[in-house]
């Protein structure tokens, strides 16, 4: 099975099975997407009336300043995978409850397990703190952080503050445009800490 056919088998599952009391006010269940070989999985918090409406994550105006900030460091929508920590909307866009994030979890952990990337970026301090409950965001955003989780395919994160609260506000905005702008720094930084992971001395047999 290809990456693409595991993923639709993921969401089909978890749209069925999700215990998210969410599931009750929602219109319907907003998945993850982009492309199955993505290097990037973005992390936002949870849909919002736009997703809800659509079924797909960063659609509305935080999407599109999403889209923009990619298209600055060379990159499109379809080159990453875009994704929530709570797949159902919750009313009035009010903060997703440790119910309804642990609800959703395992559907997370499942998708970033199909897709395999190098990195893991979270939008804003719900997604950071769902992996690292203790980090601020205001001290951690623009910084690479690095920790083994069993459940999690890569160790290498990086948190940005999140693009609806950065939207309307200029020195938010330019601190996130500037750490976006990192990105692929942080991928060479990655690339680089893999190369020296390698075993320090290889034996050639000459004889
Ligand atoms: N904000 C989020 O966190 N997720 C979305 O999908 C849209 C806006």
């Amino acid at each position: 099975m290809d990456k693409r056919d595991g993923l639709a088998k993921i969401h089909d599952k978890w749209k069925k099975d999700c215990v998210c009391e969410l599931k009750k006010t929602a219109t319907q269940a907003v998945p993850g997407d982009g492309s199955p070989e993505a290097r990037i999985v973005f992390i936002g918090e949870a849909p919002g009336r736009s997703e809800d409406e659509q079924g797909r994550p960063f659609v509305g105006a935080a999407g599109k300043f999403l889209e923009e900030m990619l298209s600055a460091i060379g990159m499109k929508r379809a080159d990453v995978y875009i994704t929530n920590i709570v797949k159902y909307r919750p009313p009035n866009n009010r903060d997703p409850l440790q119910d309804e994030k642990d609800a959703c979890r395992l559907w997370l952990l499942e998708e970033l397990n199909a897709i395999s990337p190098e990195l893991i970026i979270f939008l804003g301090r719900h997604a950071m703190n769902n992996f690292f409950p203790s980090e601020k965001i205001s001290k951690a955003h623009g910084k690479l952080l690095i920790k083994e989780f069993n459940d999690v395919p890569t160790k290498f994160f990086f948190a940005l503050y999140h693009p609806a609260a950065a939207l309307y506000d200029g020195s938010m905005r330019e601190t996130l445009m500037a750490d976006f702008k990192k990105i692929p720094k942080v991928l060479e930084e990655i690339a680089k800490r893999k190369r020296e992971e390698k075993p320090a001395k290889t034996l050639f047999d000459l004889s």
